[in-house]
């Protein structure tokens, strides 16, 4: 069944425990953090994860935009992330594999994501590792963009590679989701399906989560996984 991830960065920050708990019947919440040097935009941090890590059982889902993201991954993962996913850009290999097992190492899941024009074979090296590929489906730095459908055929090879090798690596899609375009990530392979917008726009969010799920079984091409 597609994973549903709720993306707070367009949530109303002034009542963020409420925003939160109308999204509780998604599966992760997705946490962007952005830092004004890898992507040209400044989000949240530290502080209000480990803020949100005290009031939702939810699994916190953290997407680090940020340079050199081996520096921070463990000091997330001690405030409060069930996943930290952290860009493949944005470090150099030889610090890849160790941020994977120190986040390992305090029990929490690694992911790696790759922008719109890196290739699917930059993860190969790691995807036995990995818990989660992220592929980014806009350019990261901003909510509300157009989904790039020139992403599908990457999900698609990610998808072949992590089932020929029948990896537990879970899939996820981020950037410009609503249930047109959830159906053609599900189609292509995705397992989570991260959405801001088209979830924190909506005044019914648990509706709006219904739908993209609703998106995502109708097309749903790899049975009852
Ligand atoms: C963009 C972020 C996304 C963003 C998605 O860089 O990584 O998670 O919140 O927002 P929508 O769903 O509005 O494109
Ligand atoms: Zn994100």
């Amino acid at each position: 069944m597609i994973k549903i991830a709720p993306s707070i960065l367009t949530a109303d920050f002034t009542k963020l425990g409420d925003e939160i708990g109308s999204v509780g019947s998604a599966d992760y919440l997705h946490f962007d953090v952005m830092d004004g040097v890898f992507v040209p935009n400044i989000s949240i941090g530290l502080p209000v994860l480990e803020s949100v890590r005290k009031i939702t059982d939810m699994i916190l889902d953290v997407h680090l935009m940020i340079d050199s993201p081996a520096r921070f991954v463990t000091r997330f993962a001690q405030s409060g992330a069930d996943i930290v996913v952290f860009h493949i850009e944005a470090e150099k290999p030889e610090n890849i594999r160790p941020a994977i097992n120190g986040l390992h190492s305090l029990g929490v899941r690694a992911g790696l994501s790759v922008k719109p024009g890196t290739p699917a074979s930059a993860v190969l090296p790691y995807i036995g590792a990995l818990d989660l590929v992220l592929v980014m489906t806009v350019e990261p730095g901003f909510g509300g963009q157009k989904f790039i459908a020139a992403m599908l055929p990457k999900i698609s090879e990610l998808r072949r590679i992590i089932d020929g090798r029948a990896l537990s690596c879970e899939l996820e899609v981020d950037g410009g989701i609503n249930p047109e375009t959830a159906k053609l990530c599900r189609q292509a392979g995705a397992d989570v399906i991260v959405s801001g917008n088209n979830i924190f726009r909506s005044r019914d969010r648990a509706a709006q989560i219904a739908k993209l799920r609703e998106a995502g079984q109708a097309h749903d091409v790899r049975g009852d996984q």
